[in-house]
């Protein structure tokens, strides 16, 4: 069995997986029904003291699955801070769920939310929750509800706070003095220039970063012509194919401030999206709607996973994956350009018609045309293919497939559809 134990923010995690912000950190009962399959953190739900729509009463969950398969795990989570009332929470629920993460060896992280930056505030709130004895306190800078169509000087607080490298390092700077407890800034996918924002609340104190809160949506009933679900249009984008985004965005800040620790969230639903999370620089990883859409077993399956992962490929500790592509990461803005571009492609599919069912998906997905079936095989026009290699991808052959893409000039393959393509361009001659 591997030693998943993992060591953030100086608690010693029993393993990476953890629950981030929401329901299950509110109260104690909600707390224990995660912690008993073996979390090795946990993370409160958001308390505060705003009046106003920042306090919505009730949650409205809606998912998007009768509307086809590709939406399974998709929904619009409408829920605002938490429920309860701030001082209530610091002195009933809050201490219970520390007890009860410790008394189970998982960290608990309380979390905060405020409006605007004002220091007596935000300062205040890190005593009340330091007071707790709470291992860490992440402030909620990165919800997406205040942003749903307001003026950012309206409604200032969650992903507003999170979008501009001053305010962020602002907020952090008084949080981060008034209390000796670590303090972790949450993310915003919405933030256009995420690398910025986490060097600002790095250099200005913070202990770790949280990437990410969610994005936010809005689905439309087509056969009533009316929005569906909630009473109101938007709310919260939940789901696994968001974790592309979320995951790129967590990126940019660990491709920048490497090292640095890093909470990773967003559309992590198994144990090789954490893992997925973990080699892309985070130091652990926490579902959240996947526990609403497939129940709190999924926790438990993601540790497992992991454990059984780490045994196949000889991983000792998460130490062993963890980066692992942060190096690779890049825009193709900064790849180079090719002078064959608007010629013949030097790159193109090598069809093995010993593998190849003749199944003719290659030639119906091919974007340029440049596949037709010819005796059941599929025949690659040089001149009109551009070696893109979806074809490749697409191949429903098991073991590989029944196409490689190949270099001209050596013949040697470039992409087997594992992995990354082979950086080819960089031996061509260059424009
Ligand atoms: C029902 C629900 C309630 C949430 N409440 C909070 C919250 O109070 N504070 C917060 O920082 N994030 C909150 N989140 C955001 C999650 O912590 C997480 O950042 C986001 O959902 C992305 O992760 P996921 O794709 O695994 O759900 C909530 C998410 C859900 C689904």
């Amino acid at each position: 069995m591997a030693n998943l134990t993992t060591e953030f923010l100086g608690f010693q995690c029993k393993n990476p997986v953890g629950v981030s912000s929401c329901d299950f950190g509110e109260t104690e009962w909600e707390a224990g029904r995660v912690i008993e399959h073996g979390i090795g953190w946990l993370t409160g739900k958001t308390i505060h003291k705003i009046d106003g729509p920042h306090h919505w009463p009730r949650p409205f969950f809606y998912s998007l699955k009768k509307f086809g398969p590709d939406l399974k795990d998709v929904w619009v989570c409408s829920q605002m801070f938490s429920h309860i009332p701030y001082d209530e929470w610091m002195s009933s629920e809050g201490p219970k769920i520390v007890k009860k993460c410790h008394d189970n060896n998982v960290m608990f992280i309380g979390s905060i939310g405020a409006a605007g930056d004002d220091a007596d505030v935000w300062s205040t709130h890190m005593r009340d929750m330091a007071s707790i004895g709470v291992d860490a306190i992440e402030l909620d800078t990165g919800g997406p509800h205040a942003t749903f169509g307001a003026e950012l000087d309206q409604l200032d607080c969650g992903a507003p706070q999170a979008m501009d490298p001053e305010k962020s390092g602002k907020i952090i700077g008084i949080c981060s003095k008034a209390v000796d407890t670590p303090i972790i800034f949450k993310a915003t996918p919405q933030c256009v220039n995420q690398a910025a924002v986490s060097h600002a609340v790095a250099n200005a104190g913070a202990a770790a970063i949280t990437a990410n809160n969610s994005l936010y949506g809005t689905w439309i009933d087509h056969e009533t012509g009316t929005f569906y679900g909630g009473p109101y249009a938007v709310g919260g984008l939940m789901g696994r194919p968001w974790q592309i985004f979320s995951l790129a965005k967590l990126l940019e800040t660990t491709a920048s401030l490497k090292g640095f620790p890093i909470i990773g969230v967003g559309g992590i639903f198994t144990w090789d999206d954490c893992v997925r999370y973990m080699m892309a620089g985070a130091t652990v990883t926490g579902l959240c709607s996947a526990v609403y859409s497939r129940g709190v077993g999924v926790l438990k399956k993601a540790i497992e996973g992991m454990d059984a992962f780490m045994d196949r490929k000889g991983y000792k500790s998460t130490k062993d994956f963890y980066g692992m592509v942060v190096d690779d990461f890049g825009y193709v803005r900064d790849w180079p350009r090719e002078e064959w571009m608007a010629k013949k492609s030097p790159i193109l599919p090598k069809v093995y018609e010993d593998k190849c069912t003749g199944c003719g998906t290659c030639e119906t997905v091919c974007p340029y045309g440049a596949i037709a079936m010819e005796d059941g095989l599929p025949k690659v026009d040089e001149d009109v293919c551009m070696g893109c290699g979806w074809c490749m991808g697409h191949c429903p052959v098991k073991d590989g497939g029944a196409i490689d893409m190949i270099r001209t000039d050596t013949g040697k393959v470039v992409w087997t559809g594992r992995g990354v393509h082979d950086k080819w361009v960089l031996d061509y001659p260059q424009a």
